[in-house]
């Protein structure tokens, strides 16, 4: 099914990239994406996007071009129903919002609701074009700050954000069922998006505290305690890796430097992922002057400005 993303984030490539794990990205304008999706259900995943709909049509960005399109869709609600309109800069069409949405409502038979609409139309105008849609989902990025890290059986300030840590588990593109490790695991917030999705993780760390914290926090899991450039496991077991790597402050590192740290991790990563499958490296360092020396190949790199001295670093290697 041919869906529209309505992006929620101020970075577009990394909400696009986040798309492939549920489907192909075929279109794009500022600050929305259309993308070709098998399940729509899995949607739900997503950290980056607000909004999706069933595409129901493209036109210009015009009122004019948008009442023909709806007069040409000729549709029945058959529940209790309500529009919306939203402009995302640059958008050209010259009437307002309100304007828009009555004229919306009434190119639609039905019952309108805007108190407890049942169904919701939205024509979103940008770069010129309008797409207008019908919704399936609205993804409710607040309910990550409602998974307070603070609020788990075990904490450490290290821990990485539950949004960030279902961002680079999408990243990944891996899949309910599958396998995912974690080598740097911590506290283990990797592993806990991966319980949320239906994928199976492996969390390891070094430190015998963090782990058990881990432990705590995801029963059930298997928290393993390895070194991260030595892992105990078998070449190609996981479809993926995610991890946040040490970087040397609020955490210690099982290594001599964090140069040493990186350098044998990645290569451990490369030789336990499955040749298909996908690492994601967040660091604050920019690591892709040396992930060709392990046979990766960049798929995406995204920056996130945290504050003055750190900028996070996203790598999708392939
Ligand atoms: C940034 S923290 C990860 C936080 C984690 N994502 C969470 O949700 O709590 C980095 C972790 O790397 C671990 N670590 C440092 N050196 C390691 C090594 N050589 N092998 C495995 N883990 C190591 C640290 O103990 C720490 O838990």
């Amino acid at each position: 099914m041919k869906l529209l993303y309505e992006l929620s984030g101020d970075n577009q490539a990394l909400a696009e990239a986040e798309i492939a794990c549920v489907g192909t990205v075929t279109e794009r304008a500022n600050g929305i994406a259309v993308a070709e999706t098998p399940n729509p259900d899995e949607t739900t995943r997503l950290t980056e996007t607000h909004v999706v709909s069933e595409l129901l049509g493209v036109c210009n960005g015009t009122a004019d071009a948008l009442r023909e399109l709806m007069t040409s869709l000729n549709i029945t609600a058959e529940k209790p129903y309500c529009c919306r309109a939203r402009k995302i800069h640059p958008a050209v069409v010259d009437i307002s919002q309100l304007e828009l949405e009555k004229m919306m409502g009434s190119l639609i038979k039905g019952k309108v609701s805007l108190k407890n609409p049942e169904i919701e139309y939205r024509a979103v105008f940008s770069d010129g074009q309008c797409w207008f849609g019908r919704v399936i989902h609205k993804i409710d990025r607040g309910s990550y700050s409602e998974r307070d890290p603070k609020q788990r059986a075990y904490f450490h300030p290290g821990v990485i954000m539950p949004l960030l840590a279902r961002a680079i588990v999408n990243l990944t593109r891996v899949k309910p069922g599958e396998l995912l490790l974690d080598p740097f695991c911590g506290t283990g917030g990797v592993v806990l998006e991966c319980r949320m999705l239906g994928v199976n993780a492996v969390g390891s760390d070094y430190d015998e505290e963090m782990l058990a914290g881990c432990r705590l926090n995801n029963p059930g899991n298997i928290c393993i305690r390895a070194d991260a450039t030595s892992m105990p496991y078998m070449d190609e077991t996981f479809h993926a890796v995610a991890a946040d790597l040490p970087y040397g402050q609020s955490t210690s590192i099982g290594a001599d430097s964090l140069e040493a740290l990186y350098r044998g991790s990645l290569a451990e990563i490369r030789r336990v992922l499955r040749k298909d499958g996908r690492a994601v490296i967040v660091t604050h360092r920019d690591i892709r002057h040396i992930i060709s020396e392990f046979d990766f190949e960049l798929e995406g790199f995204f920056e996130q400005y945290v504050h003055k001295s750190l900028t996070r670093r996203i790598h999708v290697l392939k």
